[in-house]
């Protein structure tokens, strides 16, 4: 059952970036697979960092300072009950999934558990911030990268996984849900599999974690990553949960403070975790308003966000497929609230363009996923990418916006 049009309208209001006009009309905001907003109460929890608590944590034996730490480390404790994480330990914030992926890809290269002769695996729809770490790790290592392909529909095409995944394979790097597909992938199957060889697995979660429950112990992965400005958090804070053993075992990722139990010019030793892999000051209003941001999403409820999500889903693919000349890219089975597209003749740019023109801003290119639109023939989409604050309206608005830019372009 999806929350009706007055909830959605309430849920709606507490977003202030919303309220504005762009190129005079409303704005219909359906880029949310880049970036969400934030809601008045995460703003709010942002802003009372800065004007009650802003300090540096761990640090200070002063008041601000024990104040800004406990909240800092309460938000890694709402994190890890996120996640349903066995401890709070294993939540090492970060900048991004970017960064949380580059940790390990960084770590597991220094750890020498990789070695020439080994193989890695991820699939063809990877945003290329989980491809590129692990290029990076093959160059250095010698190990080679292997891809799993997929159908027409962009779901894995498992056919071969027996001939992908073997004893071989050191590290399966996935996305949960494709940034540019919107498929939600059947990560259990591949993790279990992957176990069986004593694989890693590694799960980018960035496009997952605002969207639906997770939780790591049932789906038995490795690594868990996410970031907040996808959560209706601000940009700069992402999450890394990794299980204690392996991150235990994992050396440093960055030197510096904080990540250090003692220094001296001859030897350096390590601090224990969440703070081996924190070096530097964190970003601490950030780890606070993510927090706030899991406040605000239980509150309505992740099946009340993936209701209404999928409604507008399907309304706006029913809605698409009238259009003349539409080519659709993603019609999984399983699918998040991503409709990417393009129009016969009309370049994706273009067309996005005139469409901000008109108050709706949607997202255009490759998605970061160069290798995905090579699979597909083509350079790029258009992706429109819903959130809970979307509206039936917003739908309309997309297609009123599709149909007269298309008419205009060809
Ligand atoms: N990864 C983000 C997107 O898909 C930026 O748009």
């Amino acid at each position: 059952m999806s929350l009706d049009s007055s909830s959605i309208k309430k849920i709606r209001s507490q977003f202030p970036i919303l309220a504005q006009e762009v190129n005079g009309s409303p704005l219909t905001y359906l880029d949310n697979a880049a970036t969400t907003h934030n809601p008045q109460s995460v703003i709010d929890a942002s802003t009372r960092y800065y004007s009650e608590l802003n300090s540096n944590i761990h640090r200070g034996a002063h008041h601000l300072s024990r104040e800004a730490t406990a909240a800092h480390e309460a938000a890694r404790d709402t994190i890890a009950k996120q996640l349903n994480a066995p401890h709070s330990h294993e939540v090492i914030f970060t900048s991004g999934t970017t960064d949380s992926i580059n940790l390990v890809a960084t770590t597991l290269t220094l750890s020498g558990k990789i070695k020439a002769g080994d193989r890695v695996l991820i699939s063809t729809m990877e945003h290329h911030s989980n491809i590129v770490p692990w290029q990076m790790l093959c160059e250095q290592t010698g190990a080679t990268l292997d891809v799993l392909p997929i159908t027409n529909a962009g779901e894995w095409d498992l056919t071969d996984l027996d001939k992908l995944l073997t004893e071989r394979t050191k590290i399966v790097a996935v996305n949960h849900v494709s940034n540019a597909l919107g498929t939600i992938n059947p990560i259990e199957t591949i993790i279990s599999k992957a176990k069986e060889y004593g694989a890693f697995t590694l799960i980018d979660g960035a496009q997952s974690t605002a969207h639906m429950e997770i939780d790591v112990q049932s789906l038995g992965c490795d690594f868990y990553a996410f970031s907040g400005h996808k959560c209706y958090a601000p940009t700069g804070i992402g999450v890394l949960w990794g299980n204690e053993d392996i991150l235990n075992e994992l050396p440093p990722y960055k030197g510096g403070g904080e990540m250090i139990k003692q220094v001296t010019f001859e030897k350096t030793t390590y601090n224990e975790l969440p703070f081996k892999y924190e070096a530097g000051t964190p970003n601490i209003e950030g780890a606070i308003a993510l927090a706030a941001a899991f406040d605000w999403i239980n509150d309505i409820g992740l099946e009340n966000i993936a209701a209404h999500e999928h409604h507008l889903l399907e309304i706006a693919t029913a809605e698409i497929k009238n259009i003349e000349g539409i080519k659709l890219y993603g019609t999984a089975e399983k699918k998040a609230a991503v409709l990417a597209f393009n129009i016969d003749g009309v370049h994706h740019y273009d067309l996005g363009t005139l469409m901000d023109q008109m108050g709706v801003a949607v997202r255009t290119g490759h998605h970061c996923c160069q290798p995905l639109m090579a699979r597909f023939g083509i350079q790029g989409t258009v992706r429109a990418s819903f959130a809970i604050y979307n509206t039936e309206e917003d739908v309309e608005n997309l297609i009123k916006a599709i149909k007269k830019a298309s008419m205009m372009l060809s």
